[in-house]
């Protein structure tokens, strides 16, 4: 067996506790080596820490450079910053993969294999925002800034470029909105281009689209991408589309990778409304899992856990409400472990 890898887990909010146990029981099954050091974030960290993002928290992603998270709550409007947002730029985390892989065939849509590769700090993301009072009224005007940066651009664009040779990728998407925003998008764009002609060029085959169109021809015909990269904002907006692709974000996993540390989660919020109740899909933060093993160069437990999951749904036919079945988080994690010790 290898080395005894240090990693943080955060299990989070919401039913982010349920899902890191069944991830937690899979990853065990499998005998992977993590030795975890269990931190809080978020809601929790508030309640047991009396802060969203506690140093202690911080301190352990600093020695580990590795976390695996459930997710955070932020609330809406007021209250404090997304501790999603702060984890991100705190260790700078500047490439948010999104892999979204058909693993339930006869949906609306099958067979689909897309990455979404998505710039995770800059854009209109940095939270310059502000109100501006007019006549009493206090949020009379809302105003945000965005920015894009040469250098910013260049690493998340880089990082997407190598991934999609490194994993044989045919075709990479620019999505922009230069027509309108033509600095704060063009400047993606531009760099992206002239990246792809200085370095890549031949590697694979490079376009681009507007993300207004883009968001239509994912609906009418999503084969015709095979990686998009694209700035936050719309990053975000259309990773969740992805994810609606493959089954919901249920089945939807992340990664943030920079050059001090690399945290998987998965895409999906704390769905307050179904937390306590035993009925979760652990699947997103399942392949989060996944992706995490191979980050971390032990890509046999990877197809392990991958294939465990993909016979648990499809073989066994265990499924969470949310897929349509009506396994609980509990027996969805029981089959997936059989299946682990079995495989
Ligand atoms: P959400 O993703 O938590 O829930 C949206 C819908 O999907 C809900 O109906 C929920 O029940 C369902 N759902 C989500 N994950 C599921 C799963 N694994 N199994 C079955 N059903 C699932 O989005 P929402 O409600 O907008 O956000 C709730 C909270 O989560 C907010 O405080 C938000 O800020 C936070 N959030 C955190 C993220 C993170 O930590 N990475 C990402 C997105 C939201």
């Amino acid at each position: 067996m290898s080395q005894v890898i240090p990693a943080t887990l955060i299990a989070g909010d919401g039913i982010g506790p349920e899902i890191v146990d069944a991830t937690l029981a899979a990853l065990d099954a499998l005998k992977a080596p993590f030795e975890w050091d269990r931190q809080v974030a978020g809601l929790a960290g508030v309640q047991q820490a009396g802060d969203p993002l506690p140093k202690a928290t911080l301190d352990s992603i600093r020695r580990t450079h590795l976390a695996l998270k459930g997710p955070l709550e932020t609330p809406s409007g007021g209250g404090y910053r997304s501790s999603n947002v702060r984890l991100r730029e705190e260790f700078g985390l500047y490439a948010n993969l999104r892999p979204a892989h058909t693993i339930i065939p006869g949906g609306r849509f099958d067979n689909i294999d897309l990455m979404v590769v998505r710039e995770n700090l800059e854009g209109l993301y940095i939270g310059h925002e502000h109100y501006v009072p007019i006549d009493g009224d206090p949020h009379a005007v809302a105003m945000a800034t965005g920015i894009n940066t040469r250098q910013g651009c260049r690493r998340l664009l880089e990082f997407a470029f190598e991934t999609a040779v490194a994993l044989g990728r045919k075709k990479v998407t620019i999505v922009h909105k230069a027509n309108i925003m033509k600095a704060l998008t063009g400047i993606f764009l531009e760099t992206g281009l002239e990246l792809y002609e200085r370095k890549y060029k031949g590697k694979f085959e490079l376009d681009s689209v507007i993300v207004d169109a883009c968001a239509m021809k994912l609906v009418l015909n999503p084969w015709q991408f095979d990686m998009l990269v694209t700035t936050n904002l719309f990053g975000d907006i259309l990773s969740d589309l992805v994810a609606g692709l493959v089954g919901g974000l249920g089945m939807a996993p992340g990664a943030n990778i920079g050059s001090e540390a690399a945290i998987f989660e998965a895409v999906h919020g704390s769905a307050p409304d179904i937390a306590g109740k035993g009925v979760a899909n652990p699947t997103a933060l399942l392949l989060a899992a996944a992706l995490m093993l191979d980050h971390c160069r032990l890509p046999d437990l990877a197809t392990r856990l991958r294939k465990a999951i993909d016979e648990t749904l499809n073989i066994d036919k265990v499924r969470t409400g949310d897929l349509g079945g009506n396994a609980g988080t509990a027996a969805f994690t029981q089959a997936l472990v059989s299946r682990i010790a079995n495989g």
